[in-house]
């Protein structure tokens, strides 16, 4: 098979800026592709936060014509660099009105409300660019909302640009939940055409998401439970019946890990190296995490960690509904995390109650997260809906058994313990009710203190396990071939 050229555009890239798990995604995956032998190119915003000098970013000659219908032409730069240690290149587009500003999205959990012109301000440019460095894409990979308007312009605008001869496109849903809805207005900015309106029409708005579902010759989830659920009702967010529409090109490939940065064997972030033949540095791990967060160095609890955004998606009210009966138990938990305010204030508030259990910091930090997967016992994910989730992945690495809910990413990584058989590498509870979240985090409790050769089984069941990129690349790989396929047919 002929190597393909792939331009892959993002709204967020490790270790450019980061939000979550998109991030982590499309800083790895295109390594992965480019180690299978294709030219692959990554876009994104120039945020204020990224730094140029540290990045080793240089500026392209000339500036970017970016095309933004009746507003006229916006003249942007672009720099170009390379992700880390590979020799995949990265184009950041610079604009400051648009993206020079403190938050990705938003300032202080308040969305900017020129999110919509932003993003779609990006996705003209993305085309722009890759008329202006002559890169003939055979795949346009699009993530999320934010890039979502790429293959309409595709279809459209660029349809009989010789640029894009049989450019095909693949849109990948992260996250369904956040789908760019605003007025028909942006249609002007667009430029594609009002006749396309009711392409992207919802309840009377545009929807972004649901144009990009429409154009884009595939649709991947990040794993294939997510690609069955978000067909119903109670995970489609309103585009169910959008997604159902799409069945036919639509397909779960689930997300890997870049055990390079996630591997407690190799981790610069931790006090204390360890694998699976070698726990002793666990212990060392766990004392330190203890004492950053205030908490008795005792080896004698198990202890519990969180990491992710406050957000409802996380089962951050499933958790405050049941914390007192949680810290009810012989356990001690730490959470790193920030998001919702109300959430924010409530778990803080909680751990002054509870100084030698309980230990929360708000914020966004790295190394913290990876100290969490390496000291914590247990990893506490109990989301109420997840595409495909990376920290109950992250954990297994770490011997830090996960205990999740059954849906999306979490239902196809985390097999429940049997303890006749010894399999497993978790715990795993089907209802999001306080009761279910309670019940399994005592189960796996229990097992800690009573069981401790079946929870020393379990975590080396985990830690062998291995999620690798390069498989999913070839997953990718696979629909890339089927696009190109389609297109010339
Ligand atoms: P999502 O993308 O929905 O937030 P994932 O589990 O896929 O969930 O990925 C979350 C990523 O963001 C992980 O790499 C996790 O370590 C990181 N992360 C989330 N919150 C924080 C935080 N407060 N500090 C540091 N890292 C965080
Ligand atoms: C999203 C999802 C998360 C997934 C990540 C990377 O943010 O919420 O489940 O792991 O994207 O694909």
């Amino acid at each position: 098979m002929n190597p393909l050229n792939v331009l892959m555009a993002a709204s967020e890239v490790v270790p450019f800026a980061k939000t979550g798990g998109l991030a982590d995604v499309v800083g790895v995956l295109p390594k992965a592709l480019h180690d299978l032998g294709h030219d692959i190119r990554v876009v994104m915003p120039r945020y204020y936060g990224v730094d140029k000098i540290n990045y080793q970013l240089t500026p392209l000659e000339g500036s970017l014509a970016v095309p933004m219908g009746t507003m006229g032409t916006v003249w942007a730069e672009v720099y170009a660099g390379k992700l880390p240690n590979s020799d995949v290149p990265i184009y950041l587009i610079e604009y400051d009105d648009y993206f020079g500003r403190s938050g990705l999205y938003d300032d202080k959990g308040s969305g900017y409300e020129d999110n919509d012109l932003r993003f779609v301000f990006f996705s003209h440019a993305v085309m722009a660019l890759a008329k202006k460095i002559a890169f003939h894409p055979d795949v346009i990979h699009v993530n999320d909302w934010h890039t979502a308007a790429i293959p309409a312009l595709l279809n459209t605008t660029y349809a009989y640009d010789p640029d894009f001869a049989y450019t095909g496109s693949m849109l990948t849903l992260h996250n369904l939940q956040h789908q760019g809805h605003c007025g028909t207005g942006i249609m002007d900015i667009l430029g594609i055409g009002w006749e396309h309106l009711s392409e992207f029409e919802q309840w009377g708005g545009v929807n972004l998401l649901k144009g990009g579902m429409i154009h884009a010759d595939k649709v991947t989830t990040v794993s294939a439970k997510y690609a069955q659920e978000i067909r119903t009702p109670a995970f489609g967010c309103g585009l169910e019946s959008v997604v159902n529409g799409c069945a036919f090109k639509l397909h779960g490939i689930l997300n890997g890990v870049d055990y390079e940065e996630w591997s407690p064997a190799v981790d610069r972030l931790i006090p204390h190296r360890f694998d699976v033949e070698d726990m002793s540095g666990k212990a060392i791990c766990k004392a330190q995490l203890q004492q950053k967060f205030g908490l008795p160095q005792d080896t004698n609890v198990p202890l519990v960690g969180f990491v992710g955004r406050l957000a409802h998606q996380k089962g951050i009210a499933l958790i405050a509904s049941a914390i007192h009966r949680l810290l009810a138990m012989e356990i001690q938990i730490v959470m790193l995390g920030a998001g919702e305010p109300w959430a924010e204030t409530f778990f803080t508030t909680i751990a002054q109650s509870y100084p030698h259990k309980l230990g929360v910091m708000i914020g966004y930090d790295n190394r913290v997260s990876h100290q969490i997967e390496a000291g914590s016992d247990l990893f506490l994910m109990p989301s109420l809906f997840e595409p495909c989730g990376l920290n109950q992945i992250y954990s297994l690495r770490y011997g830090t058994l996960p205990i999740v809910r059954a849906t999306g990413g979490l239902d196809d990584t985390i097999e429940n313990y049997h303890n006749d058989s010894l399999h497993g590498n978790g715990f795993k509870f089907n209802d999001a009710t306080e009761d279910a979240l309670v019940n399994t985090l005592g189960w796996a409790v229990h097992t800690w203190f009573n069981d401790p050769s079946g929870f020393a089984t379990l975590q080396r069941n985990a830690m062998r396990q291995r999620f690798d990129w390069n498989v999913a690349a070839q997953g990718y790989e696979r629909l890339y071939y089927e696009i190109v396929a389609g297109r010339k047919g």
